[in-house]
């Protein structure tokens, strides 16, 4: 998709060549500032009652009289933040997408002038709303025949909404890439395919990459890792992706994310419901994906390190067993408890391997509990770190890219779960509270760098009748990242 700016008043707007006007409306919307046509055809539609200022409701009209553009929809915003925009633009979408129309004009009625946020929360409605899962599905409908948005804007304001459209498309191409990794199936979305995408974002986006096999994973002893891949037919990876934007002395941002491409459970084996679901279990490793993509089309003044450990988790005669002791590449010991906490283990390993770039930070991103899920739902991701500032700065960034996050506590009292007499840790702790003592784990392996935890378990995808990922933390991390450059 093609966002492009114009200045233009809403009076003005009975004229533009477009073949759709989507008028975001509201409470304190002045039907006047339309001119007559468009806002005679408003003014009717909300005294007939077939529109009233209750977010959600929209309204299509074709042809209207003195209207160039042949297809007019208005949609109403709750307010005038850029959340209620975006959803605004996005049920205005539904009843255009599957028209002819290839040029849509979009224009906010709501507070004057639009500013940056409205501008990306547009770019990540409209591409969210066309996003089609087709890969394995031939049946799915047809691509939208929308190839150009064009938003209305003010003359004083259009450099920076310009500015914050490529922003905007930026981020929804890494959105899109981690929707589509985690949405393919598991016999497609394999290591090897995560260290195929990680290549070819190389190739396209000028990013280092390196691919490490089981050999290697050997020689680092990665015993953990090891661990939960052994006993998979499919050859575990550890994919290293870098971008370069600033001095090759700048210390990194070090982002780590959880690539178990399916999670069976293992020996502790989960129960059959929903165990499809478990195809989103590397939901963090495209996040990571996504966020360098997104970050090296936009190029800012930094350095950023992408670490994804990449296996199945699987059962069978070669599996690892509960109550088996492995050593991770810390030297720590771990007493394998329950074979389905299984993240953790890959990422202990991988958060180690951190150490070697000496980060500024290392953000680790994980579909790592299910508890999370029960604690904060499907709306906000949780946030773990002892680093107050670091904490703070993620906050932040899931505020401003409408990805929030939120945190977590970690205090030591959390740490006595992990107790084992047989290694220096267990890999679970008690039920309760058991998306903290997950991130309790993580920190025995980040002494040497500040480090946060983000636990997507709820976020990376959406169950029920619109299943499929969701693409988050993309934005969170990509605001994150920006907020770091020079
Ligand atoms: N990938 C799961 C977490 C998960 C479960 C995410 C359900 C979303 C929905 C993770 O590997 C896991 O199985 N965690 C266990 C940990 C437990 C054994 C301590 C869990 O949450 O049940
Ligand atoms: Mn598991
Ligand atoms: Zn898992």
């Amino acid at each position: 998709m093609d966002f492009k700016t114009r200045v233009s008043a809403l009076k003005d707007l009975r004229n533009v060549e477009a073949d759709a006007l989507l008028l975001v409306v509201g409470e304190g919307t002045d039907s006047g500032a339309f001119g007559k046509a468009l806002g005679s055809a408003l003014e009717q539609a909300l005294s007939d009652s077939d529109l009233a200022y209750k977010p959600g409701r929209s309204l299509y009209l074709h042809r209207v009289a003195d209207v160039k553009a042949p297809r007019v929809v208005f949609s109403v915003a709750k307010n005038a933040s850029a959340k209620a925009f975006g959803a605004a633009v996005a049920g205005g979408l539904a009843a255009i997408k599957g028209g002819g129309a290839k040029h849509l004009l979009v224009a906010s009625a709501l507070v004057q002038p639009l500013d940056a946020a409205q501008a990306q929360a547009l770019v990540s409605a409209t591409e969210g709303a066309l996003y089609q899962y087709r890969h394995t599905k031939p049946s799915a409908p047809p691509a939208p025949k929308l190839q150009r948005v064009t938003l209305a804007c003010d003359a004083a304001v259009e450099r920076e909404i310009g500015d914050a459209l490529r922003r905007g498309e930026a981020i929804a191409a890494g959105v899109a890439l981690a929707r589509e990794c985690a949405n393919r199936p598991g016999n497609h979305c394999t290591p090897e395919f995560l260290a195929d995408e990680a290549r070819r974002l190389s190739k396209e986006h000028g990013l280092k990459v390196q691919v490490l096999q089981r050999k290697d994973i050997e020689k680092l002893g990665m015993g953990c890792f090891l661990a939960v891949a052994q006993a998979s037919a499919q050859p575990m990876r550890f994919i290293v992706l870098s971008y370069r934007g600033a001095a090759k002395s700048k210390a990194p941002l070090v982002l780590v994310g959880k690539g178990i491409t399916f999670d069976t459970g293992g020996v502790s084996l989960k129960p059959a419901a929903d165990m499809d679901e478990m195809k989103f279990d590397m939901g963090g490793a495209a996040s990571v994906l996504g966020t360098l993509r997104a970050v090296a089309q936009l190029k800012p003044k930094v350095n950023v390190v992408g670490l994804i450990p990449a296996c199945e988790n699987m059962t069978g005669g070669r599996a690892v067993k509960p109550g088996d002791v492995v050593t991770s590449m810390s030297g720590q010991t771990v007493e394998i408890l329950n074979t389905d906490a299984e993240g953790r283990l890959i990422l202990c390993d991988a958060l180690t391997y951190a150490e070697r770039f000496k980060p500024a930070a290392v953000v680790d991103i994980a579909t790592l509990t299910g508890a999370c899920v029960v604690a904060l739902g499907h709306h906000r991701s949780g946030l773990f770190s002892s680093d107050d500032a670091l904490a703070g700065e993620l906050d932040r960034a899931g505020e401003q890219g409408l990805d929030p996050c939120w945190r977590m506590p970690l205090d030591e009292e959390y740490d006595e779960g992990l107790k084992s007499n047989f290694a220096d840790m267990g890999n679970v702790g008690p039920r309760a509270g058991g998306a903290i003592t997950a991130a309790m784990f993580l920190k025995r392996y980040t002494t040497k760098y500040p480090w946060a935890h983000l636990d997507i378990a709820g976020t990376a995808w959406k169950t029920g009748a619109a299943k499929g990922a969701t693409g988050r933390p993309v934005s969170l991390l990509t605001h994150f990242v920006l907020g770091r450059a020079e």
